[in-house]
């Protein structure tokens, strides 16, 4: 089993605070309104929350762009508010993980500001600057926000590098100072109390020297020059280093989120030997439905996939490292919407995805809204998106002649701003979020999607997650036990167990809005069994040698073996 340490055994509940809970009218969430809503947090049973970034930020990226690492975000309030949030957090025995930025800082940080001044700025090397090759680019990197990865700067006549938007100038981690910096930083917010960094896309901070042209652009799934800065040739010493001179000294958690990352690398960033981090956000499933040219080309998602990719990392990971958790995030559609049903068959595949999601061994993350069931938006304008990955895809794709139709069908189905609609509280105005005008639409249905509506109903998909976390507090298996498929090859239903000692549990999910036959396999035996949690009523002494699965059905069984 592995060891036991308080981060394995947590629920953690993604806040977005532009988008939780406003409570001065400016139509953007803020501190004050994460403070509020503690209770409601609190009585869903959440351990820690990640709070995406709180810095200030001139907001091209939604606070993904700080330009201050120590001051909070004007919109979002001041140090006091956030003094009083970790209080209040602390005071419920919550625990509180920061978002660290630093792969890339604003352009309009000090650093940047003086850095861009002349080549013998003592800043210069803070960033990534290179001559032009033939008047062009210095290399052929693309931005993972669509274009080159380059801005040229008149100042100094060089380019430097963005491996995001152009407000998003790459840090040079090659250069000690900067490390320092970052050392310095997150000291800074440790010392004030917090728990832990979720580390934002931190396995591209080492980039290959050189900065070598990356490959043809034929099928290629991440932006062009990926496999030079993707896992780069320093960044285990980086952040052993990080671990060494700051998270050693702290008890603390860590997840580091990380394109192209694999279940080998995986290992050596979360192994418990490495002193690097606890856990990753790996992308393997979140890539699924994408075609060879990356997220915007569409394809459909299979059970076989789903399955393949789950079981390589649950098994991946068993004896070393740790799995994260999560069908959704700030940066994805919404979950029920992309793996379940968000028509007929909602309540019944939100439920069956969270319980597929938090009987799986690792740490489950919980994006805001996800708890009440939020679904993917409409808007029939692209003026009504915000985005700006969105919103730089649609230029560059109606630039090349495609058809605005088609654009738009993509981003209904991946666009960021399905996860970025303001937070449902109630069947008020803006539902609740905001006495203002909210800075980006609210999704036209929570009138009938509502947190409000769901706390009071027993049956809803809020009180289903509660009892899901509550089971993973009374049961260590839930926590610890070691991840098995059964029927690998049915084509709806997703089956699994886990194991402890003389204990197992039997999960059985039909992803289909078909009924399903499901048939115990002979491997599978068992002295005992007791319903765990299910998604529909269940006779409790029906045999599960055979059961005819309902629409999204969802059934786990605790066995003693
Ligand atoms: C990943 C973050 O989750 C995303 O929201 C952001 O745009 C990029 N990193 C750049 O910081």
């Amino acid at each position: 089993m592995a060891n036991k340490t308080w981060w394995k055994e947590s629920v953690v509940y993604q806040i977005y605070p532009r988008s939780f809970n406003d409570t001065n009218g400016d139509g953007i969430g803020d501190l004050k309104g994460i403070t509020e809503k503690l209770d409601y947090l609190k009585d869903l049973g959440i351990d820690v929350i990640w709070l995406s970034p709180v810095y200030q930020s001139p907001n091209d990226d939604n606070g993904y762009d700080i330009s201050d690492y120590r001051k909070i975000m004007t919109e979002f309030g001041t140090m006091e508010d956030w003094d009083e949030l970790l209080e209040q957090m602390h005071t419920r025995e919550m625990k509180l993980m920061m978002d660290l930025v630093v792969n890339h800082s604003s352009d309009e940080h000090e650093w940047f500001q003086q850095s861009r001044q002349s080549k013998d700025n003592p800043y210069r090397d803070y960033y990534i600057w290179r001559a032009g090759k033939e008047g062009k680019e210095p290399n052929n990197w693309e931005s993972i926000f669509s274009g080159s990865a380059w801005k040229y700067d008149e100042q100094t006549n060089e380019y430097f590098l963005h491996l995001f938007s152009k407000k998003q100038p790459d840090l040079n981690w090659e250069n000690p100072k900067v490390r320092q910096e970052v050392y310095d930083l997150m000291k800074f917010w440790l010392d004030k109390g917090i728990d832990g960094f979720r580390m934002d896309v931190i396995n591209l901070i080492s980039k290959v020297p050189g900065l070598p042209d990356g490959k043809t652009h034929e099928g290629k799934k991440y932006a062009s020059g990926a496999d030079f800065y993707m896992n780069g040739p320093r960044i285990h010493e980086f952040l052993q280093e990080m671990n060494k001179e700051v998270l050693s000294k702290y008890d603390v958690m860590t997840v580091g989120e990380m394109p192209g990352v694999d279940t080998e690398q995986a290992q050596l960033y979360t192994g418990e030997d490495r002193q690097e981090l606890n856990m990753v956000f790996q992308f393997e499933h979140m890539d699924l439905d994408s075609g060879p040219s990356g997220k915007w080309e569409l394809k459909p998602l299979t059970l076989q996939d789903l399955k393949f990719t789950f079981t390589k990392w649950q098994k991946g990971l068993e004896n070393d490292g740790w799995n994260s958790l999560y069908l959704n995030n700030h940066d994805q559609p919404r979950m029920v919407s992309r793996f379940g049903d968000d028509g007929e068959y909602w309540l019944e595949s939100a439920k069956m995805l969270a319980t597929f999601l938090h009987m799986l061994q690792g740490t489950p993350y919980i994006y805001q809204g996800e708890e009440i069931g939020m679904t993917n938006v409409h808007f029939d304008s692209i003026d009504d998106y915000q985005d700006i990955e969105t919103l730089n895809m649609y230029r560059e794709k109606l630039e090349e002649g495609n058809d605005p139709k088609d654009i738009m069908r993509s981003i209904y189905v991946k666009g960021r701003d399905n996860a970025r609609t303001p937070m449902q509280w109630d069947d008020s105005e803006n539902a609740g979020f905001t006495a203002g005008t909210p800075w980006l639409k609210v999704n036209p249905n929570y009138n009938e999607i509502n947190a409000d509506r769901q706390v009071n109903d027993v049956n809803s998909i809020f009180h289903y997650y509660k009892r899901l976390i509550q089971l993973r507090k009374e049961n260590e298996i839930v926590v610890y036990g070691t991840y098995d498929l059964l029927l690998p090859d049915h084509p709806t239903i997703y089956a699994y167990t886990r194991t402890l000692g003389a204990e197992k549990l039997l999960v059985i999910l039909n992803f289909s809005k078909e009924a399903s036959n499901f048939e115990l396999p002979s491997e599978c035996h068992y002295q005992s069994k007791e319903l765990f949690i299910s998604n529909y009523e269940v006779d409790e002494a029906e045999s599960i040698n055979r059961i005819e699965l309902k629409p999204y059905e969802a059934r786990v069984y605790k066995l003693k073996v």
